[in-house]
């Protein structure tokens, strides 16, 4: 019996033609990576740190959008805007002048429950905690604290049967609250930029997850770096993602996020690029990165 032939059809959003990935710019054979099958059961979550110490890299752009793909493929995805500039939750439209609390108040008080904390998005299927200003006082509040380092997992266990994954946008250090986010999470994505420098305070970073697995998370693995803001027109950006191959030849992502305007576009509009724009190419990196943490076993 001959099979019909079927006609393979792609998701909208989910066209991969116009994106640039790492093995295009190397000329390597190009990988693809399927949708995946939709979740029967949710709860696990994997817990990934977005981190880099640079500012500006892209951390907050990647954990809004990464969220927003992966809850477009049907996982329950929390966000945690773990930055005093609470840029993630201005990127999502929240007034964090108008809200009960913060990632602050369950930090630094043991009574809270995160249940009161969470808010949802204009993402079906994503919810997030915001942040506030007061953040900037937590490393000095929490310094008292018995286990300090591990006050983020505490907060984040009870809900962990809930979501498929949880996104931490760390603020640009390598202080106390980013060793809590190392310490609470399964793995990091490193955003660097396509710029000179971008390898630069990156041995540093990999110091502080050797540190953290060796005193307070043995099990905290890279899951990748992801080049972002790549210029396809200049011979610098290709320059640049190939130094940052020649260092972590099997930790680069083949995903790559070229610059766009429509990321600092979507900041004013407060909704992820997937929204926003939905058939731009920068929607359908980030949706590529999402299938492509999946397929990682990044997140299941
Ligand atoms: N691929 C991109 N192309 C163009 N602009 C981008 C891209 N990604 C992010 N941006 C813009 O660059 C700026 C910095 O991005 P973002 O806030 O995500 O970085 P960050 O690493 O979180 O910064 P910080 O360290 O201050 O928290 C923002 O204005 C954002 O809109
Ligand atoms: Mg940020």
């Amino acid at each position: 019996m001959s099979a019909k032939p079927t006609m393979k059809m792609v998701p909208k959003g989910h066209r991969d033609e116009e994106v640039v990935t790492t093995a295009s710019v190397l000329n390597r054979a190009s990988k693809t990576f399927p949708i995946p099958t939709p979740l029967t059961e949710h709860g696990g979550a994997q817990i990934i740190s977005v981190v880099n110490q640079k500012g500006g890299v892209g951390k907050t752009t990647t954990t809004i959008n990464l969220g927003a793909a992966l809850a477009e493929l049907g996982r329950r995805v929390l966000l945690v805007d773990f930055d005093p500039q609470h840029s993630l939750s201005v990127g999502l439209n929240i007034n964090t002048r108008n809200i009960e609390g913060s990632i602050y108040n369950l930090m630094m008080d043991e009574s809270t429950r995160i249940d009161d904390y969470l808010l949802k998005t204009s993402v079906p299927g994503m919810d997030m905690i915001p942040s506030h200003e007061d953040l900037a006082g937590a490393e000095g509040g929490l310094m008292n604290v018995i286990a300090r380092e591990k006050v983020l997992k505490r907060i984040l266990a009870p809900v962990t049967d809930y979501y498929d994954v949880i996104l931490i946008d760390c603020q640009p250090s390598l202080g106390l609250l980013t060793v809590n986010a190392l310490t609470a999470s399964h793995t990091v994505i490193v955003p660097l930029e396509c710029e000179y420098f971008a390898l630069r305070g990156v041995a540093l970073l990999v110091d502080i997850i050797k540190k953290v697995q060796a005193n307070t998370n043995p099990d905290l693995q890279l899951l990748g770096i992801l080049a972002t803001m790549f210029d396809k027109k200049t011979v610098h950006s290709r320059e640049v993602l190939d130094r940052i191959v020649e260092a972590f030849p099997d930790k680069i992502f083949d995903s790559i996020i070229a610059r766009t305007v429509r990321f600092p576009e979507t900041t004013v509009a407060g909704e992820p690029i997937t929204t926003y724009a939905s058939s731009s190419t920068g929607a359908a990196s980030y949706r590529r990165l999402a299938r492509e943490v999946i397929a990682l076993g990044g997140v299941k």
